[in-house]
């Protein structure tokens, strides 16, 4: 009877764990860590397939989009694919009322149209080495935190000078676990980027914010891009004389589909995780960090909505800067939400248990036996100033006059420090930036949000704020609106004209104009009160953290030997790898792994700002015309899997068990958002565009098939029968 229960209890813990590997692994790692694993969960390629230092492995079709997303190569002429909100901006700066490219969507009809992008790049690994025991040189347990950083800083940048490589080349050196090891990465960026391609926001961000973070999904978020090199195929500025990259590797296409448990990976460049937080850290991000920027989100939020539910010009201009607010506010929310669910806390407490008896049992661990308890003290020690910073950064960053004063300061600074020359410089730079700012800015909108989140400014204890600020709030009975057109009134600083003929005085007039408004001493008191009274404190504590951090990572990895460990994201490539699954989101409730276009249809609402619909999709779903991309008169949408994934995946490919690309990483399920901090197989999911999808947009919506000719497409699944 007892064995039967532990065959039974082993089975079921079998079958949890091989439903979903947590990780985002490092790709030259996977021979040695998880091929293995990887295969017993249907991959058909090695790990070499994926990383090869020579040429044509998968990691030579995957980049870094811009440095904030993914993207992959999926044509021998250098076109790249990523996701509609990635290309948003860059959408959105060809956009205006007349050609109005986010709403009706762009397609180049052939290269001549293809429009590029000031400042947009891509960036390609080349090599990854271990550089460790170079950087760490020199350094020892008695070593101390200063001391430590400049012999870092020494180490790599003489490494920096000795690594082979191009002369068109760059290296980036990284450290990983807390510090702990360090990798070099030798790359090539690209800076011709030009974009070919991307559907109505009714489709490419189909269900806005409202359907953001969830599943069920129906959105078809991707855009296409072409990278163009020199004519020796070499990373070079922009001219109209490059010409389209070869790539030494571009992804084929599959239009198999996916069923339920099939193997998935994907490939790209997650931006940060916290995996290994003690739970005192934890705790302080639900129960304090997050509401509080929450709470901010909300009521800035809530100000601009009114405007763009009102004003089209107002939904164009903050449309990307809506976005980007409420995609970390709603991120937020799931994640307090999935951390107390699947009590991470908790779970970090028992993981700590175990820990620290390890820890007491063996002499070998005894610098580790106050750790825990250090954290607790630095954590409360902490938690005031942390709040503090939060309320400073959500609000500061939210009052879009202060950005225009702060880059004004920053020419002013320039006078100050270097003169005249240095002055025209910079005022030229700024005038520049600025000019970008104007296009999307309504002083309106920015008096609502000032009066708003001032008042939540000051409703923090006064050391934390600033006492000009204070003062004229107290001279106009505390009425914020008052306050905000007291600020507002005294300049015309909101203006372009106003800012531009400011900035072509000489450089000593400037300063003395500059110096004498209100708006800038009141926002050099902020920013100085923050500086003085937050971060003075905090960066001495922080410090401390990051060092207690270091430790307990070290520690852990030393401790407990059974687990297998990750290095927490930090925009390096990595491989995280999964299967095709559904999840129960609450008791009693099952979700699908996949959507098609019926549901679209469901969700369709005419005129609505979330679930309108252009015309054209309406008639092909209403002929079930497919093309090839459909199956059994079902035209796949989104799918969700297993894969570990976090900001900066987006755009990620999502290959197949051969390595091919079946869809495109674009989110995660709203309940499993804490994976950042505590994944939890039950529940973390990442949610992909079926390819099938794309290339039904792009062939049969957008008549654009031309693109489709460039790509290689496969049936690996027909092929196998
Ligand atoms: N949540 C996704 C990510 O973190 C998508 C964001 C863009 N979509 C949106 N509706 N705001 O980037
Ligand atoms: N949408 C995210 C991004 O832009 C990916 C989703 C996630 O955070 O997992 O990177």
């Amino acid at each position: 009877m007892k064995k039967v229960f532990l065959v039974i209890v082993s089975l079921v813990c079998l079958s949890i764990t091989t439903k979903a590997d947590e990780g985002m692994w490092l790709p030259q790692l996977l021979s040695k860590l998880n091929e293995g694993r990887m295969k017993s969960l249907g991959m058909k390629i090695s790990a070499s397939d994926i990383y090869s230092i020579n040429s044509g492995s998968l990691k030579d079709a995957v980049v870094s989009f811009g440095g904030f997303c993914t993207g992959e190569i999926i044509s021998k002429q250098g076109l790249v694919l990523t996701n509609h909100h990635c290309g948003f901006s860059s959408i959105q700066n060809h956009s205006s009322i007349e050609h109005n490219y986010l709403q009706n969507g762009f397609w180049a009809m052939d290269k001549t149209q293809e429009l590029p992008n000031k400042g947009l790049f891509v960036t390609f690994i080349i090599r990854i080495d271990d550089v460790s025991s170079a950087v760490l040189a020199g350094i020892n347990e008695k070593t101390s935190e200063i001391e430590r950083q400049s012999i870092i800083d020494k180490n790599i940048a003489s490494l920096k000078n000795s690594i082979a490589k191009e002369s068109y080349q760059e290296v980036l050196i990284r450290g990983f676990f807390e510090g702990n090891q360090y990798y070099a990465f030798i790359t090539e960026t690209y800076r011709d980027i030009r974009l070919v391609g991307a559907p109505p926001s009714s489709i490419g961000n189909f269900g806005r914010d409202s359907d953001n973070w969830m599943w069920p999904r129906h959105t078809g978020d991707f855009s296409m891009f072409r990278i163009y090199a020199s004519k020796d195929n070499k990373p070079a500025d922009y001219s109209a004389d490059n010409v389209p990259y070869i790539p030494k590797k571009a992804l084929n296409i599959s239009l198999s589909g996916i069923d339920k448990g099939d193997f998935t990976m994907i490939f790209g460049f997650p931006g940060k995780t916290m995996e290994y937080l003690p739970s005192v850290a934890v705790d302080q991000i639900v129960k304090y960090n997050d509401p509080i920027r929450i709470m901010i989100r909300d009521r800035a939020l809530e100000e601009i909505d009114k405007f763009m539910r009102n004003d089209e010009k107002t939904k164009i201009q903050y449309a990307a800067k809506w976005a980007s607010i409420s995609n970390a506010w709603k991120k937020w929310q799931g994640e307090v939400l999935g951390l107390t669910r699947t009590n991470a806390v908790a779970k970090k407490l028992k993981f700590e248990e175990i820990f620290q008896d390890r820890v007491n049992k063996n002499p070998a661990f005894a610098a580790y036996k106050n750790l825990l308890d250090d954290f607790k003290k630095t954590y409360s020690d902490y938690e005031p100033y942390s709040i503090a910073k939060d309320y400073y950064t959500e609000i500061m960053s939210k009052l879009e006059l202060f950005r225009i004063v702060g880059q004004l300061n920053t020419v002013s600074n320039a006078y100050k420090k270097t003169g005249e020359i240095a002055y025209q410089q910079k005022a030229l730079q700024v005038k520049e930036s600025l000019e970008k700012f104007f296009k999307d800015y309504n002083p309106e909108v920015d008096k609502k949000v000032f009066t708003a989140l001032l008042k939540i400014y000051l409703s923090q204890e006064n050391r934390f704020t600033s006492a000009i600020l204070r003062n004229l709030s107290a001279s106009v009975n505390n009425n914020y609106a008052l306050l905000t057109e007291e600020i507002f009134k005294e300049t015309e600083l909101y203006n372009e004209e106003f800012v531009n003929q400011l900035l072509s005085k000489s450089g000593e007039e400037f300063v003395s104009t500059f110096y004498s408004y209100k708006a800038l001493k009141i926002y050099s008191d902020m920013v100085d009160t923050y500086q003085s009274k937050v971060d003075a404190a905090l960066i001495p504590i922080q410090n401390k953290i990051n060092n207690l951090q270091r430790t307990y990572m070290k520690a852990q990895l030393e401790v407990m030997k059974e687990k297998k460990f990750y290095p927490d994201a930090n925009s390096t490539l990595r491989v995280a790898y999964g299967q095709v699954n559904g999840y129960q989101p609450r008791n009693g409730v099952q979700y699908d792994f996949l959507t098609d276009l019926d549901g679209v249809i469901e969700k369709y609402k005419p005129g609505d700002y979330e679930y309108d619909l252009p015309e054209k999709l309406i008639q092909l779903y209403n002929k079930k015309d497919y093309g090839i991309y459909g199956k059994n008169g079902k035209m796949p949408v989104c799918f969700i899997a297993s894969n570990h994934t976090t900001g900066g995946n987006s755009g990620s490919p999502a290959l197949d068990a051969y390595g091919n690309l079946i869809g495109l990483n674009f989110d995660r399920v709203w309940e499993g958002t804490m994976s950042d901090i505590n994944y939890d197989a039950s529940i973390c999911r990442n949610i992909m565009v079926d390819i099938r999808y794309v290339l039904f947009i792009i062939d049969k919506f957008a008549n654009a098939g031309h693109l489709v000719k460039e790509m290689n497409i496969v049936y690996p699944k027909a092929k196998k029968k």
